[in-house]
């Protein structure tokens, strides 16, 4: 009986120790990869975002530029669309693009944040090669089937963005940001749908016979 106890306290002592180890080694971990950055990882800047709200705020931001850019954008893809169904479709995506970008100044709102617009290298490039494939098409249903092309590119972003978003606003307890969000989300997923539906229907096919 006094060797199982001893033994019990042998143990207690040994995890303890083992647990002291753990901690100090988790702590000289955190310390040298503070002051040592290996060459393959990322230096973080300073202004680096250092938490979930941070990088969900920063998101907001890159959203907010790339959904202004695109009210510039989408009038000269209109205009460059032949097919009436496709023209209908960027000019109706244009007047919800301007509705997200009053559903974004909601969200900022509703976690009490300036509405704040910063660059999105991501659109920036993505709205870049639209002009490119415009540039690089005869006028009709080939540059027709390239602006589907490139617009799906963006929908696919703003999916991407907003669903990821929507994601981090749920687990920060945003709920008033996080159904805002949501209805953004589904119609850029609606707007994808109808842009597959009309590159399907005729145009992709007409395209195809062009030479
Ligand atoms: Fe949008
Ligand atoms: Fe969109």
């Amino acid at each position: 009986m006094k060797t199982t106890t001893k033994n019990a306290t042998t143990k207690s002592t040994a995890t303890r120790t083992a647990s002291k180890k753990a901690t100090a080694s988790a702590a000289a971990k955190k310390a040298t990869a503070k002051t040592t950055t290996p060459k393959s990882m990322v230096k973080a800047k300073s202004s680096a975002a250092d938490g979930l709200r941070e990088l969900f705020e920063d998101g907001l931001k890159d959203l907010y530029w790339a959904e202004k850019a695109l009210t510039k954008a989408l009038p000269k893809m209109a205009k460059n669309a032949t097919t009436p169904e496709l023209v209908k479709a960027i000019e109706s995506h244009l007047k919800e693009t301007e509705e997200h970008i009053d559903r974004l100044e909601q969200v900022f709102k509703s976690i009490g944040k300036k509405a704040v617009a910063k660059k999105c290298d991501a659109m920036d490039g993505l709205i870049k090669e639209g002009e490119s494939i415009m540039e690089e098409t005869e006028i009709g249903v080939v540059r027709d089937a390239g602006i589907i092309a490139a617009s799906q590119k963006v929908e696919h972003y703003e999916i991407a963005s907003y669903g990821t978003l929507y994601a981090f606003a749920t687990t920060l307890g945003e709920k008033e940001a996080a159904d805002l969000l949501a209805t953004t989300l589904q119609e850029e997923k609606d707007c994808d749908v109808k842009l597959t539906e009309i590159a399907l229907a005729s145009i992709n096919v007409d395209a195809a016979d062009e030479e």
